[in-house]
Order: C-alpha cells, then sequence, then structure tokens
C-alpha cells in the first residue's frame, strides 16, 4: 500500500512539473515564481508579518527593517556629553523584506517606534547626529498607504543614525491635487519648526527597499527613487525626478522652489528637474542597487487627473520659473495636528484662479 501512495504521489508532482514547465514555456514567468513561492512560503515569511509572498526578482532580502533596532538604548550620560554618531552607522543592512500586512494599525507602528516623540520627531538616543532630514509628504485619502510608509519610513531613518521629522502635508477640499505646490508648503512649514540641513520631498506609496539609500542630501540636488518596480528597478528617462527627491534648503531656494501652477497629476517633476539644470546644477542619484522602492498599487486618484496643460507649461518652464515658486506661493494653514508619528499639516492651497475664499472648510 505505501508504495503505490508515493508513485501516486510521483505522478502528481511530475504533472505538476509538467504543468509548470508548460506554463515557463508560454512565458508565464510571473505564474510560476508564484506557484514556487507557496511551496517556500514557510521559509520566507516570520512572525505576524506573514503574507503573500512578493515576486522580489533576483534577489531575496531575509531580514526585517526593524531587527537589532530594539538594542539602540539611551546611555547614561548627560545630552552635552553624547558623542557624534560614525560616519557610517553599524544598523544600516542593506537590501530588506518588504511586505503589506493586512492587518497592521497605526497604533502596531507606534508601538514599534518607542523613541519617536510627538509630531514624528526622532535623534538617536545614543549619538549626536550630524544630519538633520525633514521628509515632507503630499497627502490626501491615502491613509493605507501612509500607514505602511510609515512603518517601514520610521526604522529606516532610524538605522542610518539621522535627527529626523516627518511631515504630511494635506490638501484640504476636493479640487484637484497640486503635488508641487503642495512641497512648497512643506519646505515652508518644516523649515519653521527647526534648522533641517536637508529636505526629502517622498511620494506616500513608495517604500524604500535598501537602507544604504542614505536619506542625508549632497552638493547637487538629489533623485533618490532611481530604481522603481513599476519601472522594471530601471530609470524611465534621464532626467526623471520623480517619487523621492531631495534638496538643501540653499538648493531650493536656488531654484526658487517648485512650481505652484500644476494641477493634477504630471509634469511637475520635469519642471523642476529643468529648474535644477536651469541654475547650473546636476541632478545626483544613489546606484540602482542601493536606489530601489516598491509603489503600493493603486487606482487613479479621483482629484489627481493628468494634468492636460502639462506640456504647455513645460514649454515656458525657461521664462516663468523666477516667477513662479517659493517667492509667489500663497496658501493658508487650515490646522496643525501634532501626532505621534507625524506632523499633519492641513493646508488650503486654492485653485488654479487663486487663493479663493470658497474653497475652504472641510478636510
Ligand atoms: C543583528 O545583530 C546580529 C548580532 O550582532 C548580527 O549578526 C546581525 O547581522 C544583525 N542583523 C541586522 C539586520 O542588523
Ligand atoms: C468633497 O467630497 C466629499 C465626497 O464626495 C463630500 O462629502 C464633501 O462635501 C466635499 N467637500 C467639499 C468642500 O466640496
Ligand atoms: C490631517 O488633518 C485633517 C484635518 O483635521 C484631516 O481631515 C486628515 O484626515 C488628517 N490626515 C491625516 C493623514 O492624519
Amino acid at each position: 500500500m505505501p508504495i503505490s501512495k508515493a508513485r501516486y504521489l510521483m505522478l502528481l508532482v511530475c504533472v505538476q512539473l509538467v504543468v509548470m514547465a508548460m506554463l515557463y514555456r508560454e512565458g508565464y514567468r510571473k505564474r510560476v515564481a508564484y506557484f514556487i513561492g507557496i511551496f517556500w512560503k514557510d521559509n520566507l515569511v516570520t512572525s505576524d508579518l506573514a503574507e503573500q509572498p512578493h515576486a522580489t526578482g533576483n534577489r531575496k532580502p531575509s531580514w526585517d527593517i526593524y531587527a537589532n533596532l530594539s538594542l539602540i538604548v539611551k546611555p547614561f550620560v548627560r545630552k552635552e556629553d553624547l558623542p557624534f554618531c560614525p560616519d557610517k552607522s553599524p544598523y544600516v543592512g542593506g537590501p530588506f523584506r518588504v511586505l503589506f500586512p493586512s492587518k497592521l494599525t497605526m497604533a502596531d507602528v507606534e508601538k514599534k517606534n518607542p523613541f519617536v516623540t510627538m509630531g514624528g520627531h526622532y535623534k538617536p538616543p545614543d549619538c549626536e547626529s550630524k544630519h538633520r532630514t525633514a521628509i515632507i509628504i503630499p497627502h490626501r485619502n491615502r491613509e493605507v498607504h501612509l500607514k505602511y510608509l510609515l512603518y517601514y519610513l520610521h526604522p529606516f531613518l532610524q538605522r542610518q543614525q539621522l535627527h529626523y521629522a516627518i511631515y504630511i502635508i494635506h490638501q484640504a477640499g476636493n479640487y484637484t491635487f497640486n503635488r508641487a505646490k503642495l512641497l512648497n508648503v512643506g519646505f515652508k512649514e518644516a523649515m519653521r519648526d527647526d534648522d533641517w540641513s536637508c529636505l526629502f520631498f517622498h511620494d506616500v506609496d513608495l517604500i524604500p527597499e535598501d537602507d544604504r539609500n542614505l536619506y542625508v542630501c549632497d552638493e547637487h540636488p538629489k533623485h533618490a527613487s532611481i530604481a522603481m518596480d513599476k519601472f522594471g528597478y530601471k530609470l524611465p528617462y534621464n532626467s526623471y525626478f520623480g517619487g523621492v527627491s531631495a534638496l538643501t534648503p540653499e538648493q531650493y531656494m536656488k531654484i526658487n522652489g517648485f512650481p505652484n501652477n500644476y494641477w493634477g497629476w504630471g509634469g511637475e517633476d520635469d519642471d523642476i528637474a529643468i529648474r535644477v539644470a536651469l541654475t547650473g546644477m546636476i541632478i545626483t542619484r544613489p546606484s540602482v542597487q542601493v536606489g530601489r522602492y516598491r509603489m503600493i498599487k493603486h487606482e487613479h486618484d479621483k482629484g489627481n487627473e493628468e494634468n492636460p496643460k502639462r506640456f504647455n507649461l513645460l514649454a515656458k518652464t525657461r521664462r516663468t520659473w523666477r516667477q513662479d515658486g517659493m517667492n509667489t506661493m500663497e496658501y493658508t494653514v487650515l490646522s496643525r495636528e501634532v501626532l505621534p508619528l507625524y506632523t499633519n499639516i492641513t493646508v488650503d492651497v486654492g485653485t488654479d484662479k487663486g487663493l479663493r475664499k470658497d474653497t475652504r472648510g472641510s478636510g
């Protein structure tokens, strides 16, 4: 009896292999990878973060972004006596595992980040950081993405031993989204708070996958999201500046900030890249191995439709950048909520007709 059972099993496995080979030949690589993923699931995932495996390409990062973070403790010395953090953080570990556990709550994220103080601020407890980085995230109706981003970004930044804070810039009302103007607001409001040496302008749906991607500024404006899964982990085109970028306050002022008049999806990142070139700067980037990001999938947002005017606007940037940017920005802060994991700045940015009273109200 046991022999025939074994034979039966063998047959089953063979059929399975043949089916898989056929699928593979027809080019369904992803599907095959998925089946293999199911077989190996037990080895791949651990603890409460279990979720369906993702095809991770040729790399299989295995460690958790929170690994060893609990080893960071406050030493018994006065704040003034803390040594400077080393040039290279000992907690940086390379590519880590990115999963999106469906049961995760904001309260879980808070619990995992005990050293983060109100407003989403953090300083390394055991050394004095040489870097002060503000993260600016334009936002509207993306609470689920925000939860995952915070879950990864907080430990990611702590591993790099940065002094940092996270600002959410929430566009009030239902009028068409204006990413670049929200980033301008974020710059101004963050600089009111602290003397940041670097500002990271960060889309809410992009999760970094490698903590060697340092969130510090360079001598020139930096584009960090060089390799996104959405574009096959390659740059879509040479001057691409979308997703995640970083400027010092000086670089930012040199280009007169970002444009205020791009309503809807697209174009504003190219406008910023043109500003960088026009002021004689270049774009720096991490390597494609390090600047990797996973995009959280979503539908095209309501209220953020493609901007049909973007090509006309881009054609004029050379003439308009000095008259449109930081020096002409008008907005009204409606509320500033200091929450455990971030500061939520809700702002009325008006409409393409300007800042009008009737767009205020509602969150
Ligand atoms: C955690 O610490 C252990 C022991 O020091 C080390 O071997 C391991 O590489 C560390 N893991 C990460 C991800 O930092
Ligand atoms: C925005 O849209 C929501 C849902 O469509 C609606 O309930 C709300 O009243 C709108 N707010 C404004 C200011 O128009
Ligand atoms: C930010 O504050 C506004 C106004 O209170 C609120 O409507 C919105 O949901 C908040 N967003 C986040 C992400 O906390």
